[in-house]
């Protein structure tokens, strides 16, 4: 959610800053702004809705060297330009990413006081109370430090000083924020596909650490306003993470790098025929999985595998239930805390009270790094690469693979699993490219209700295409346990209603089949992936080979990707960027 940049070098401002906040659009957002300084004086610009709203009317080669720039993702008050950020208070302009918990009362306190707001945001607060500490102590490191002590919730914070023109400041808490470190020029962002353009050496900064960079360069202080040395990352991966590479979507660029994705983690983790450098699971005697959407969804897969390899009794939990639900904290259990981001407010929350309680922790994370990468108490990095599309997909399976892997880790014989991941590069990529999707696509894309049925693992799996479908395409779409139907959701059957039907269990099949023709017989018409051959009980089907219990679940999942992915093509929606959804949902 919301994307921050801030600039101060030797090139124009402008152009260096749109180019980072655009490779941030993925993060969601619904408004965008600028403050740059020309002359001195602070200028800003900011419009509610897309990126080039603000493209248009900026002038790109205004003589400006520094500036902050920032995507809104609205949490207090509508997508309009005055909530729009920069907010300007007296001499303290600033971007904001996060929630300031308590900023309620600290309104009525400066209001008290005669200060007067135009916006409905906890961002102008911010900027109207740091104004007020900067007025009385003349320092503004002293009052950034003294600011961040008054302000309970989440921030990553840009700031520029009226007095401090060729300065820059910035402040974090819970929400992302990383320096880039390039030759005289120096960028701040909310994530590493935005300074690219820039260097490829950063820095990361720690909760309330406070960076000041100026003519004399870039200077870290702890919260104590201390001097502190921090020590320079290099990124390595791929500069062109902005790049479709030829392909129409971030998204199908993304399902089609799996098979490659499935090679490299098998490089990493996998020597001869066992895992190496596996997280070893087998002496805890219960799991706890918590995540929250597709995450969540892995979390369900890999309980099965789990259970199943590793006969170790797993439950899954949504991320923002965690906490406010009744938890035994067994010192014998460990919490797997799963996230692409590594940011997600809840999951991180969820972690946090999980160590608190002294429970061992196990990040499977995406984004190296990352808060939930830092916090937990051991990390299992999932290696997929920059995942640019809001929907995910590689760094699902990755996620799936990963858990495959712990399972498997408890094996004596690994064999089995070792040898069918082999094969599974191929397979996916036969499955990418040899059917046609957009054939089957066709037949689905005028439904307005949609619902994915399966039975127990089927069902973990409808519940991800389900969940792909409505976030790209915005058909109105329901996961539900075939067998619980007929207690109630079946009245909304009919024929106008699309069935697909997640058929690949052999252990339920027939129970499964039964269901389905339940709904048949209620006019539905339905379309089955499945690798059931004969295969009675379809109108259509995407037929999938039988592999076995390991490979079958992972090949559903890419026809769920790419029939997903071809309706909302159909339908012309922002595939890669859906409406109200952010990558990084960085608030609770
Ligand atoms: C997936 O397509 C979604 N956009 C969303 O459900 C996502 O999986 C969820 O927000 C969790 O994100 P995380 O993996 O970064 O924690
Ligand atoms: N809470 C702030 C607002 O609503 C910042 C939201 C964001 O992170 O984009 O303006």
């Amino acid at each position: 959610m919301c994307g921050i940049v801030g600039y101060l070098g030797n090139k124009k401002a402008i152009p260096v800053i749109m180019q980072g906040l655009k490779s941030l659009e993925y993060r969601g957002y619904d408004s965008a702004g600028i403050a740059y300084i020309k002359n001195d004086k602070v200028n800003i610009i900011k419009k509610a809705g897309k990126i080039k709203n603000l493209d248009n009317v900026l002038n790109y080669k205004e003589d400006t060297y520094l500036g902050i720039a920032h995507t809104r993702w609205a949490t207090h008050g509508k997508a309009n330009d005055i909530n729009a950020h920069p907010h300007k208070y007296g001499k303290i302009t600033i971007v904001h990413n996060g929630i300031i918990e308590n900023y309620d009362n600290l309104k009525k306190e400066l209001i008290k006081k005669g200060k007067t707001f135009i916006s409905e945001t906890d961002t102008e607060v911010v900027a109207c109370l740091l104004d007020e500490i900067y007025e009385k102590n003349k320092n503004m490191l002293e009052a950034i430090n003294l600011l961040a002590k008054r302000l309970n919730g989440s921030y990553a914070l840009n700031i520029i000083c009226s007095d401090e023109p060729h300065t820059l400041y910035a402040v974090r808490k819970d929400s992302p924020l990383i320096v880039g470190n390039g030759n005289q020029e120096y960028i701040l962002a909310s994530d590493i596909p935005a300074l690219l353009h820039v260097t490829n050496k950063y820095f990361l900064l720690d909760n309330y650490d406070i960076v000041k960079i100026d003519n004399n360069g870039l200077k870290f202080y702890d919260e104590n306003l201390k001097q502190i040395k921090k020590q320079e990352k290099v990124y390595t991966g791929d500069l062109e993470v902005s790049s479709k590479k030829g392909y129409d979507h971030f998204m199908l660029k993304e399902i089609n790098e799996q098979p490659e994705l499935i090679k490299k983690l098998f490089r990493k983790y996998a020597i001869g025929d066992k895992f190496s450098n596996v997280f070893d699971i087998s002496k805890y005697k219960s799991i706890e999985i918590v995540a929250c959407g597709s995450a969540y969804h892995a979390g369900l897969i890999g309980k099965y595998y789990i259970e199943h390899l590793a006969n170790i009794k797993t439950t899954v939990t949504y991320a923002s239930e965690y906490r406010y639900q009744k938890n035994f904290f067994d010192k014998d259990s460990l919490v797997i805390i799963i996230s692409q981001s590594g940011e997600t407010a809840d999951s991180l929350a969820a972690l946090k009270l999980a160590k608190k309680n002294k429970i061992d922790t196990l990040a499977i994370v995406n984004v190296f790094e990352s808060s939930i990468a830092r916090e937990a108490k051991y990390v299992f990095y999932t290696e997929a690469g920059i995942e640019v599309a809001v929907a995910t997909t590689k760094a699902y399976l990755a996620q799936i693979l990963v858990l495959l892997m712990l399972a498997a880790n408890t094996l004596k014989d690994q064999s089995e699993v070792i040898n069918s991941l082999k094969l599974l590069p191929n397979l996916l990529s036969q499955y990418i490219n040899n059917y046609d999707y957009k054939k089957i696509a066709k037949k689905l894309v005028n439904y307005e209700h949609i619902f994915y049925l399966g039975r127990g693992l089927d069902f973990s799996l409808a519940m991800e295409g389900s969940l792909k479908l409505k976030e790209i395409s915005y058909i109105h779409s329901e996961a539900y346990p075939a067998g619980e139907l007929k207690h109630g959701t079946i009245s909304l059957i009919d024929k106008n209603t699309g069935i697909i039907a997640i058929v690949i269990d052999k252990t339920i099949k027939e129970k499964t089949i039964s269901n389905i023709k339940e709904v048949a017989s209620r006019g539905a018409k339905i379309l089955a992936i499945t690798n059931d051959e004969k295969n009675e009980f379809s109108d259509t089907k995407i037929l999938l080979e039988d592999y076995n219990d390991i490979l079958n679940p992972l090949v559903t999942i890419i026809s769920m990707q790419l029939l997903a992915y071809h309706i909302a093509k159909l339908k012309k929606c922002d595939i890669d960027k859906p409406r109200n959804l952010a990558k990084s949902v960085t608030v609770e």
